[in-house]
């Protein structure tokens, strides 16, 4: 049987949670599930939930934790994740890392692993302000990018004890090249323990 990998892509802003976990999804065949992404394709969309989202993503600001729990249970479905998924941006709060223990345990299954890309802050801000230049994403100013860091400093990085508590946690440098971070991620992935 394959291999299933339920996977959370941690780190600040500038990370590389995105482009990591594509190269991920791709290597193993599991959906990326960039809780980012969706919103800002709600957004675009002007959808009921992309009007709410608007003012907390362009101020940097995190979506209130009912909107993401909500968004979750729908793209969580196993149905559509039969061997499982690799989230980026997500969980973000303790209450969001609660509520997803809460739905795999329903399910009889658990994160097995939780990559943590350590990148110092200086180099986070070289990064978006670089990407600002290239995509144009509302929040890559410098003031909202201030505001993304601190609040994954006071809200976020809880999240990070709490699944280092668990036993999950994986630590990669993730300020090298790219293809020396994907390297490291592919290994810690090679070694995870299986999944329930
Ligand atoms: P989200 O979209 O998740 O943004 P973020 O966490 O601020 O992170 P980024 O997407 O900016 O960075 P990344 O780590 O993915 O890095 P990337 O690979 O792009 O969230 C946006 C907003 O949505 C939040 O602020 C909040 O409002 C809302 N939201 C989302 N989830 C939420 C939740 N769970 N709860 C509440 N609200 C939520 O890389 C960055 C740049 O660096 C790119 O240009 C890339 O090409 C480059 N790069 C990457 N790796 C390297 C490398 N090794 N060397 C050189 N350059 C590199
Ligand atoms: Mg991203």
């Amino acid at each position: 049987m394959k291999k299933q990998f339920r996977a959370i892509m941690f780190g600040p802003p500038g990370a590389g949670k995105g482009t990591q976990s594509k190269v991920i999804s791709d290597w193993l065949q599991i959906p990326h599930i960039s809780t980012g992404a969706i919103l800002r394709q709600e957004m675009a969309d002007s959808t009921e939930m992309g009007k709410l989202a608007q003012e907390f993503v362009n101020k940097g600001e995190l979506v209130p934790d009912k909107v993401l729990i909500g968004m979750m249970k729908t793209s969580l479905d196993t149905s559509k994740c039969p061997h499982g998924w690799i989230l980026d941006g997500f969980p973000r709060t303790l209450p969001q890392a609660q509520f997803l223990d809460t739905l795999l345990t329903d399910l009889d299954q658990e994160v097995n692993v939780a990559l943590f890309l350590n990148v110092s802050t200086s180099l986070v801000v070289e990064r978006l302000l670089k990407r600002a230049d290239l995509e144009g994403r509302a929040d890559d100013n410098e003031e909202t990018i201030r505001n993304r860091l601190s609040v994954y400093e006071h809200q976020t990085l809880p999240v990070l004890k709490y699944y280092g508590e668990k036993g999950v946690l994986i630590t990669v440098d993730g300020s090298r090249s790219l293809d020396e971070v994907t390297n490291d991620v592919k290994e810690a992935f090679e070694k995870a323990p299986p999944p329930l």
